[in-house]
């Protein structure tokens, strides 16, 4: 499952440490892994792990600890939305509900044209800016209205060419 010329991308940042912390790499290996399959398997936690030295569970601790690992295919875009506390008071969870309500799907869930995954996520450290969300886990988007979710979800839509 985990090639040849993956693994030489893994020796990379191994590398980059003392050869008896090899497992401070573990998060770039997730993220390698990630890069070219999509999401993080239990076979690939396994192999990284065993790459790695260390035990299965504690890579799968890092996977399920962060947001940014997917544990499962998804879609074309993954908007995880805060629902921590300080977003819940200003009105976070309804930033949640009116997306489910627009996609179709519930939290968790996938689109069934494969354009948009759903998640809630912790803290985004930017509580101030409630509701906030993120987009590919890169691209943060604040005080997101009802009218910024439309706009939101129309330009990713046209970005597709399925306006
Ligand atoms: S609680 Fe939502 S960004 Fe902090």
């Amino acid at each position: 499952m985990i090639t040849d010329a993956t693994r030489a991308r893994f020796d990379r940042e191994v590398a980059k440490y003392p050869p008896e912390q090899a497992q401070s790499a573990v998060m770039a290996c997730l993220s390698i892994v990630q890069q070219e399959q999509g999401f993080v398997s239990t076979d690939a936690e396994r192999e990284i792990a065993e790459y790695l030295g260390m035990p299965a569970m504690a890579v799968h601790e890092v996977t399920t600890f962060y947001n940014m690992y997917n544990q499962r295919p998804v879609g074309k875009f993954k908007l995880n939305v805060c629902t921590n506390l300080p977003c819940q008071l200003r009105d976070g969870q309804k930033a949640l509900h009116y997306l489910e309500g627009k996609l179709g799907v519930h939290m968790g869930e996938t689109t069934a044209d494969g354009l948009f995954t759903l998640q809630q996520s912790e803290c985004l450290g930017a509580c101030a800016d409630a509701p906030v969300m993120l987009v590919n886990d890169r691209h943060m988007c604040s005080f997101m209205s009802n009218e910024k979710l439309d706009q939101l979800v129309a330009g990713l839509k046209a970005s597709e060419g399925r306006a």
